[in-house]
Formats: C-alpha cells, sequence, structure tokens
C-alpha cells in the first residue's frame, strides 16, 4: 500500500512545491553549463537535440520520477523497495535508489566548487569592481583558477551554506529561499539580454549561433551530451525529483506542474545563451573556451554597463543562491535516507553526507591546478566525474526510472498517481514506455558507433 505522507514533512502548498522543484532545475545547469557545452558543440544543432530531449525524454521522466516519489514517500531508495514491493518485481529495483545517491554525492563534489567561482565573484566584484577589458578578466578569472587556497575555501563556504539548509528541513529552509531568489534572478537575466541588445549586429551573430542548427558541427559525443545535459538541468535520473514528489501533497496535477517546470528550466537556459554569446563574439572570444566562459564573459558586460557594478554583484549572488537551491536536491536523497534508516537525526546526516562530499571537491578544486596534467581516459577529475555523472549515470537512472514507470509497476497504481484525462495518459504512457528508453538507448549505441 502507498504512503500518504512522508516522515520528513511535505511542502506548504503546491506553490511552494513548484517553486522548490523549479529552484533544483534551475541552477549552475542553466547559466553556467548550457553556455558552455553550447559553446564547445557548435551551438544550434547541440542546442535543437538538447531541446528535443527535453520534450521527449525529459518531460516524461520527470512526471515518472515524481509520479514514483510521491507513491512511496520515502527516500529514493525506499521508495523503489516500496514500490517494487508493490508490483511484484524484484527487490533489486532498490539499487536503482542507490546509484541516484552516489549521482548525487558525485555531483555535487563539483557543483559546489563551481558554486565557489561564483561566490568568489561576489566578493572580487565588492572589492574592485568589472573590467571591460577582455584581457584583464581574463587573467583574473585565470588567477583565481590557479589557487587551490582560494578555491577550497570558496567550496567550503558553499558546501557549508547547502547543509546549513538541508538541516533545516523541508519547509523551513528550502521554500522561504527560493520565492524571492527565482523570480529576482529571471529580471537579471532579461536585463543582461537588454544589453546583449545593445551590441547591435553581435547579437544576431548570437541568435545565429544558437538557433541556427548545422548539424555537420554535430559529434556523437555531443548528442550524448546534449541528452545527458537534459537530465542534468531538470534534475532527473538520481532521485532528487523523486524525493520532492515524496514530499508533495496528494491531489496536486504531477503532469501540470513538472511543464511549469520544464518550462521554466528551458527558458532560463535559453535566456542565458541569449545574453552571453553576443558577448562573446563582441568581445572575440571564443565560444568552446570551456568551464569558464560565463565567468570570463559577463564581468566584461557588467564593467561596461551603467550601473554594471550593482548589477553584477547581483547577478553573481543570485547565481550563489540558484546554485544553492539545486545542492540541497543533490544532498536530500542521501541525507532522507540515513534519517530514515540508519536512525540519524537531520543534523548528524547532513554533517556527514556534507563532510563527505567537501573532501570529495577538494579533488576537484586540485584538477583546476595542481592536478590539471593527472588524466584518467584523457579527462581531468571534474571532467571525468561530469561525464560519468551527467553523461552516463543520469541517463542510465533515467532509463531505468522509464522502464520501471511504464513497464514495472502496476498501472492502475501509476493512472490513480497521475489522474490524468485518458487521452493525456495514453500519450504519457507511449512516451514512458517507447520514446524514452528507447531513444536513451540509440543515443548510447550511437556513442559506441553502433547505430
Ligand atoms: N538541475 C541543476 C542545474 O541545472 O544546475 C543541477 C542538478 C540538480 C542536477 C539536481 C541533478 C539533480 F538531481
Amino acid at each position: 500500500m502507498a504512503n500518504t505522507k512522508s516522515i520528513h514533512g511535505e511542502w506548504s502548498s503546491r506553490f511552494a512545491y513548484i517553486l522548490a522543484t523549479t529552484g533544483s532545475a534551475v541552477g549552475l545547469g542553466n547559466i553556467w553549463k548550457f553556455p558552455y557545452i553550447t559553446g564547445e558543440n557548435g551551438g544550434g544543432a547541440f542546442v535543437l537535440v538538447y531541446l528535443g530531449c527535453v520534450l521527449a525524454i525529459g518531460i516524461p521522466i520527470m512526471i515518472a520520477e515524481t509520479m514514483m516519489g510521491r507513491r512511496g514517500r520515502q527516500s529514493p531508495i525506499n521508495t523503489l523497495s516500496t514500490l517494487s514491493t508493490e508490483a511484484n518485481a524484484s527487490k533489486y529495483w532498490r539499487y536503482l535508489g542507490w546509484t541516484g545517491v552516489i549521482a548525487g554525492i558525485l555531483i555535487l563534489s563539483y557543483y559546489s566548487v563551481i558554486a565557489g567561482w561564483a561566490i568568489a565573484y561576489v566578493f572580487k566584484a565588492i572589492f574592485s569592481g568589472f573590467s571591460s577589458d577582455a584581457a584583464i578578466v581574463n587573467a583574473s578569472f585565470d588567477d583565481l583558477i590557479a589557487s587551490p587556497v582560494q578555491l577550497i575555501a570558496w567550496h567550503s563556504i558553499f558546501m557549508v551554506a547547502t547543509m546549513t539548509v538541508v538541516m533545516q528541513g523541508v519547509k523551513g529552509g528550502l521554500e522561504k529561499a527560493v520565492q524571492l531568489l527565482m523570480p529576482t534572478l529571471l529580471v537579471l537575466l532579461l536585463l543582461l539580454v537588454a544589453y546583449a541588445m545593445s551590441t547591435g549586429e553581435y547579437f544576431f551573430e548570437g541568435l545565429s549561433f544558437l538557433f541556427h542548427p548545422d548539424f555537420s558541427k554535430i559529434s556523437s559525443d555531443a548528442v550524448l551530451t546534449a541528452m545527458g545535459h537534459a537530465f542534468f538541468t531538470l534534475g532527473l535520473g538520481m532521485g532528487a525529483i523523486m524525493v520532492y514528489g515524496s514530499y508533495l501533497q496528494g491531489g496536486v496535477s504531477i503532469a501540470k506542474t513538472t511543464l511549469y517546470v520544464a518550462g521554466a528550466d528551458t527558458i532560463v537556459a535559453l535566456l542565458a545563451g541569449i545574453a552571453i554569446f553576443p558577448l562573446v563574439f563582441a568581445n572575440g572570444l571564443e565560444p568552446g573556451s570551456g568551464p569558464g566562459l560565463i565567468f570570463q564573459t559577463l564581468p566584461i558586460a557588467f564593467g561596461n554597463m551603467t550601473g554594471g557594478w550593482l548589477f553584477g554583484i547581483l547577478f553573481f549572488v543570485l547565481l550563489v543562491f540558484a546554485a544553492l537551491t539545486s545542492s540541497i536536491s543533490l544532498v536530500e536523497p542521501m541525507v532522507a535516507w540515513l534519517i530514515e534508516n540508519r536512525g540519524f537525526t537531520r543534523v548528524n546526516a547532513s554533517v556527514i553526507s556534507g563532510g563527505a562530499i567537501w573532501a570529495l571537491g577538494v579533488s576537484v578544486v586540485l584538477s583546476f591546478n595542481v592536478w590539471s596534467d593527472f588524466k584518467i581516459f584523457d579527462k581531468t577529475i571534474f571532467e571525468l566525474l561530469d561525464y560519468l555523472t551527467a553523461n552516463l549515470m543520469l541517463p542510465i537512472g533515467g532509463f531505468c526510472i522509464a522502464v520501471f514507470a511504464g513497464w514495472v509497476m502496476q498501472q492502475r497504481h501509476v493512472r490513480d498517481e497521475l489522474a490524468l484525462p485518458e487521452q493525456q495518459y495514453r500519450i504519457w504512457k507511449f512516451l514512458i514506455r517507447y520514446v524514452a528508453p528507447t531513444s536513451v538507448f540509440i543515443v548510447f549505441l550511437h556513442v559506441l558507433g553502433l547505430f
């Protein structure tokens, strides 16, 4: 029998749930990662594949993951054991919850380091303002990346902030933070887009880079990255959305709320791209310059704008908060499990998980400087963790979620939980049973050179 309520509490309203889930979805993935991987993978065609993946794979799986969370009402590991018992399926399904917990730990270890860069930029801006000279901006980024001590300090601050919010539990910390932050971030992004428009011809060059697909530029690995990013940006495939769904009260339409969240997430990513690429071209920068892209372009805009100092500070503060509302959802599956299965208090569970992730994060910091030559499969530790999680673990997790919701769960339970009109239910069912899993599978075959 499905549980009716989670022991960890519930969102106070549907709106609070939408905000928190949007908080989990919108983060560094939209503003930092989407622009730089789009730049590295040639632009338009990559964006189109990413958008296709959000529609055909991401949204159906997001509905499935939320539905499973709400039905199981526990940490993803226990939810999967409960739901597999309910469906008379193998107990091994709970390992899917485990891989999710591990993916969350691995992602947060580097996510926190990048969020640390954003914190560093807040302070850099306050004390020395923004330069409008691309060379100075570049040099300042290189200096930051070269200093393990600084990076570890910023990473530590971000981890402490994350775990402090997680300690407060679902409602206390999270809900309040997001309500103010999300709308303000959107306004600032619009402001940056307006600034990008003022670059004239470069604005159109930026748009054309983003929206004019040239399929000759896209490799099979780029297709995998685009698909992986659809999972990463929506926060799918590792139990984050499942655990948020477990705090959602019955009666709220999962499909509708998912569409809002996925829509908001996509809009924020596209706006970030529209704001950044005109600046890249106007300043003769390289679109494919890698993870430093927004840190090397946006300061130039702030340096040139009237009032840019203040907007810039505000922007990086908001970026840190956007990262925070995502990082919380990355550890929540592990914290919920430690509480449920190991009898930890929320505080102890948070300290233990936070400590472990912090330690792993230190190796990510070093991979940007001292250990930058240390490579496994030709990737630094940062690149390897990113590839392993976003491109492999999340899509594989998502694939298993699609199979579980589409084929393993009893359809009357799924119907009950989703409460969709018949035709919409059929569309979703078709997507979750056939389209989503096959697409993920085909992309993997393609990368292996088998398709
Ligand atoms: N969606 C977040 C972002 O785009 O920054 C990152 C993320 C959150 C990934 C939660 C995975 C996750 F489970």
